[in-house]
């Protein structure tokens, strides 16, 4: 959502809500931002929010609530854990500011469409942190997939694994069945099931298993999901909590097919390797540098903040993926094939 007339050259003056690992990730990405000032940063932890704060020189406020009296605060972006999210979005927006949220969004769909309807009602903008979709392969796949050059996609495969949380203290609450739903679905899975709806539009039935099988992580450490989606084709997506990082997404069409292959965590980007494979052509294998998504998505989301270009991810994408996430969780719990709800 953007406003033309709030177009304006002046940074974007950022918060930042939450500084465990993400918030502190995303602080120092914003100190190359071409479009944003970090004018504030908080956390529930107020010692070591403080520590970080004066380590990169910003002003640190007592509470989320403290951030949102500013009057040198026009944007928030949360950090926090997933269950804050959809009251924290609705708070931010009530206060006149714009949201960029973590992913997930919300943990369901009827608090994905409040939070929606906040900003939206406002003329705020929202941002997700969906990364992926501005990573420079990812965005060139895509837009082979739309130009038609694939045929009709078919089918999606997409594995994102990683055993960073195996580090956690087993009392994390990323490691909790309230705060990750479904084992590996809100860390890494929900960036997989985004790309899904950028490829084949809102999902409509999934079926998804999630199992502990190789680590101590009761909350389960592998995830395979089965999406069908309502334009046709299937998603098979792979998250796991218990392997060392892979990061793969491949999309096969009626005329060819694409894969892209991460190097390494998004975290900190070393490239990837895209092949495209057109038929009756050689496949060709293309390297990409690396390239901070992590920015190019926040830099996003303040243009459209700052009235100068639209947010590239639309609010119903946004509401698809909740949508689906949430009928991911029913299918974990149920072991049945579930439907995904979808319409206002
Ligand atoms: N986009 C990505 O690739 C990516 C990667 C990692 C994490 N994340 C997301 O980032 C978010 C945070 O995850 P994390 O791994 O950094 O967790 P974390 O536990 O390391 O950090 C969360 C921080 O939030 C603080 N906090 C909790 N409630 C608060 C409140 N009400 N006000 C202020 N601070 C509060 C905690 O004290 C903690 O420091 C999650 O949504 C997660 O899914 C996204």
């Amino acid at each position: 959502m953007t406003n033309p007339a709030t177009h304006s050259t002046a940074p974007l003056r950022v918060a930042v809500i939450g500084l465990g690992w993400w918030g502190k990730t995303i602080a120092h990405y914003l100190k190359s931002a071409r479009n944003m000032a970090l004018n504030a940063v908080t956390d529930l932890n107020t010692d070591t929010g403080a520590a970080f704060a004066q380590s990169i020189g910003a002003p640190f406020f007592q509470s989320l609530q403290d951030v949102l009296a500013s009057p040198n605060v026009d944007a928030v972006i949360l950090c926090t854990p997933h269950t804050l999210h959809a009251a924290q979005i609705v708070q931010v927006a009530q206060a006149g500011k714009h949201v960029f949220c973590e992913k997930p969004l919300t943990l369901n769909r009827a608090d994905a469409l409040a939070a929606i309807e906040a900003v939206q009602s406002r003329g705020l903008a929202l941002g997700v942190g969906h990364e992926r979709r501005f990573e420079p392969p990812v965005m060139a796949a895509m837009q082979l997939i739309q130009s038609g050059a694939l045929g009709t996609p078919l089918q999606m495969e997409a594995n994102f694994s990683q055993d960073k949380f195996l580090q956690l203290a087993s009392d994390n609450w990323r490691l909790s069945a309230a705060e990750a739903p479904a084992g590996p679905m809100t860390a890494t899975g929900i960036h997989l099931l985004d790309l899904s709806i950028g490829v084949f539009g809102p999902a409509q039935s999934v079926y998804a298993s999630v199992k502990q099988l190789g680590s101590p992580l009761i909350n389960g450490d592998t995830l395979a999901i089965l999406a069908t989606y309502q334009r046709g084709g299937h998603a098979l997506i792979s998250a796991i909590l218990a392997t060392p990082f892979v990061g793969r997404f491949a999309v096969y069409g009626s005329k060819g097919w694409v894969e892209v292959r991460d190097k390494t965590h998004p975290e900190q980007s070393t490239g990837w390797t895209m092949t495209t494979c057109i038929r009756g052509e050689e496949p060709v294998i293309q390297e990409f540098p690396p390239h901070p998504a992590v920015l190019s998505n926040l830099e996003a989301f303040a243009d459209a903040a700052l009235g100068i270009a639209p947010y590239p991810v639309p609010h119903e994408q946004m509401v698809a993926n909740i949508s689906a996430l949430e009928a991911v969780i029913r299918s974990t719990q149920s072991g049945a094939v579930e439907q995904v709800v979808s319409g206002s």
